[in-house]
């Protein structure tokens, strides 16, 4: 079994779609081994979007991660799970996500985009390390 780190944004959150995110993993036979729901503070933030230091979206990004809480995931399932995963939540802008998509059903604007995925078999060994220590 290999595993992602997912993240349900504040945004997500705030709308109540955290049950619907998980119930498509669920659906698709991915399993949630762990679950964290916190207010992220900036600092972790920060640690989490650290290759995006320095462009332009940074500091909004870090706000947009930080104003309330989220639901900290990490899924497993067979093979590159980070890749399904990323396949799962479609484009980065929900107005280029395809239908069938979690940001082409559930998001329309760039920075509500609902969800974060890791990008990698490395990002996701990085990241799960920052939210979830002892799993790393
Ligand atoms: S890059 O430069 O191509 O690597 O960046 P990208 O992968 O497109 O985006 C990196 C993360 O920043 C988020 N992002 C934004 N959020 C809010 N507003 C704007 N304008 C914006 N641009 C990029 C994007 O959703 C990525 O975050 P995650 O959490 O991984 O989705």
């Amino acid at each position: 079994m290999k595993r992602t780190l997912v993240i349900v944004k504040p945004d997500a959150v705030e709308r109540g779609l955290v049950g619907e995110v998980i119930a498509r993993f669920e659906q698709r036979q991915l399993r949630v081994a762990a679950a964290q729901f916190r207010l992220i503070d900036v600092a972790t933030a920060k640690r989490h979007y650290a290759e995006h230091e320095g462009k332009p979206f940074f500091d909004s990004v870090v706000t947009m991660l930080t104003r309330s809480p989220a639901m900290v995931l990490v899924v497993e399932g067979p093979g590159e799970t980070w890749k399904v995963v990323r396949t799962m939540i479609g484009a980065t802008d929900p107005s280029e996500a395809a239908p069938g998509t979690i940001r082409g059903d559930l998001a329309i604007d760039m920075s509500q985009n609902v969800i974060h995925g890791s990008d990698s078999a490395d990002s996701a060994q990085r990241e799960i390390a920052i939210f979830f220590p002892d799993l790393a």
